[in-house]
């Protein structure tokens, strides 16, 4: 079944159209890395699915529920966590309010989920009481991803996790994807290539605002990357 399933969209920004019909389905269990040169619209696909932007077309649904008249935050309690591009961490906040944040978004008691946080970021834990402003690129990105699973997500989307990140990072949060990938599904737009090999199961190549190739990991050879993802 797919948990996820994105059906012809259409987004304007003022009088441009940035998406014309892009669909894409992420089956349960699944990671589906989102690709695609700079500009041709992975993150407002994204928005589109959590409801940040206004669609002119198309749908969403969620476990074959249509989800696109939902406001963002119901569609964070029915199980789509969001880590953002660019991370969007409260800087003035601590670690732990920021966490805090994740949990209340979705409107749940404490539940343990605290401790699986813990045991994925080890270094979260030993940064409770900073503010999120000093924490590293790494560390924000960790922190991010953490608020995100504190809402218990069924699918979890993720906007270039590794950009502007030191490898060391990076591995680790291909190591923390891959532990997931047992638990929920997972969106992953992606412009670093071996990172999406590795976790991917399935890819979907954009260019302005459609699909043009899709397929299993395993069909992103030279010729699909020359045609479709060097500049
Ligand atoms: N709020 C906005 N208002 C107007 N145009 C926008 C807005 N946000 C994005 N755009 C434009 O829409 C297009 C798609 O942007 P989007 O951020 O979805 O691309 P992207 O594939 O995520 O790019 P990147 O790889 O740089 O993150 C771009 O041309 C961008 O300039
Ligand atoms: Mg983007």
């Amino acid at each position: 079944m797919n948990i996820l399933e994105v059906k012809n969209l259409d987004v304007h920004y003022g009088g441009s159209r940035i998406l014309r019909g892009m669909s894409l389905e992420v089956p349960e269990r699944q990671v589906v890395c989102l690709m695609g040169r700079n500009g041709v619209g992975k993150t407002t696909t994204l928005k589109s699915v959590m409801g940040l932007v206004k669609l002119s077309g198309g749908g969403v649904a969620l476990a074959g529920e249509e989800i696109s008249k939902l406001s963002s935050d119901k569609r964070a309690r029915r199980g789509i966590g969001y880590v953002p591009q660019g991370r969007d961490i409260f800087p003035h906040l601590t670690v732990l309010e920021n966490l805090k944040i994740g949990q209340i978004a979705c409107g749940h008691k404490a539940n343990g989920r605290f401790d699986r946080v813990y045991e994925l970021f080890p270094v979260l834990k030993e940064m409770l009481e900073r503010k999120g402003g000093v924490l590293s690129g790494g560390q924000q990105q960790q922190l991010a991803i953490g608020r995100a699973l504190l809402t218990r997500p069924k699918v979890l989307i993720l906007d270039e996790p590794t950009e502007g990140i030191q490898p060391n990072i990076i591995d680790q949060i291909g190591e923390t994807i891959a532990k997931l990938r047992s638990e929920m599904s997972i969106l992953l737009v992606e412009q670093y290539l071996d990172f999406a090999k590795a976790l991917g199961d399935s890819f979907y190549i954009m260019d302005r605002g459609a699909a043009v190739a899709s397929g299993p990991i395993a069909n992103l050879n030279e010729e699909v990357i020359r045609k479709h993802l060097t500049v």
